[in-house]
């Protein structure tokens, strides 16, 4: 899939371990920076998100292979008395380029609103990191007609008003989605898709808006992956279970080998 306009950003597959992983796990990065050739490289960026604990060794592992490492969440604070958060310039001490902010489990477990995942990421970009945003509605919210408000709704409260487009991903993520096997139509997903840029173009310029990678993540596999990553506006993938093993990941980043 060769880039469509000088604008269409480079896609990007993302792995989100989520609090899976221990040092044996790093392996599979090892693995994954194997089959990580030339072609590939030049057609999508690959990232893994371990657990923090992860994050040190798994930017040295990652070293050479060309896969960035990121985190699954950082405080809007730099330091200070904040116990148990990590502050997005220890992430970036450790070897991690990129944060993903506002998923939807933390969303869910930590109570977390549009309000402070704006701080979060203004924060993470303040320090130069890339701020992965995530937005996607719940299944009660899709049933009720409600998807493209409350995706336009978290949009536009969770991402700092002066982010370029070099600083900023947007993963949509239908909750209902997330580790249960289901996914929404492609109809469904470009009509999202299509919405969030639109939003990106008024809200931080159209050149930039354009710009912004759009991931799609939600039971994202091996199976599926094509038709999922070949829909209009979408730029890559966040991948939850799928991430975990190199030979799943890896066959997933192989939907942007050339010919
Ligand atoms: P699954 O790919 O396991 O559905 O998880 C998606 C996700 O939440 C990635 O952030």
């Amino acid at each position: 899939m060769p880039p469509k306009s000088i604008l269409t950003p480079k896609p990007l597959v993302a792995g989100n371990w989520k609090m899976n992983g221990t040092r044996a796990s790093l392996h599979e990065i090892t693995v994954m920076g194997l089959s990580y050739d030339a072609d590939l490289r030049r057609n999508v960026d690959l990232l893994i998100c371990p657990p923090s604990t992860l994050l040190y060794p798994a930017a040295t592992t990652a070293l050479g292979t060309a896969i960035a490492i990121g985190a699954q969440d950082s405080s809007p604070k730099i330091s200070g008395a904040h116990t148990g958060d990590v502050s997005p310039n220890m992430v970036l001490d450790s070897g991690g380029s990129m944060v993903i902010l506002g998923h939807s489990e933390r969303r869910t477990d930590h109570l977390e609103k549009d309000a402070l995942i704006e701080q979060k990421a203004s924060s993470a970009i303040a320090t130069g990191l890339v701020a992965i945003v995530c937005v996607g509605e719940t299944s009660s919210e899709r049933q009720a007609g409600r998807t493209l408000a409350v995706v336009r709704r978290q949009l536009r409260g969770s991402i700092p008003r002066n982010a370029t487009a070099l600083q900023l991903v947007i993963a949509y993520e239908p909750v209902w989605a997330i580790g249960t096997g289901l996914t929404p139509t492609a109809t469904d997903v470009a009509e999202v898709h299509l919405t969030i840029r639109n939003d990106l173009k008024k809200i931080m310029g159209k050149q930039q808006g354009e710009m912004v990678r759009i991931l799609y993540g939600g039971s994202v596999k091996p199976n599926n992956a094509k038709e999922l990553l070949s829909i209009d506006n979408v730029n890559g993938a966040l991948v939850g279970g799928a991430s975990l093993k190199a030979i799943d990941f890896m066959a997933i980043a192989e939907t942007y080998r050339s010919g």
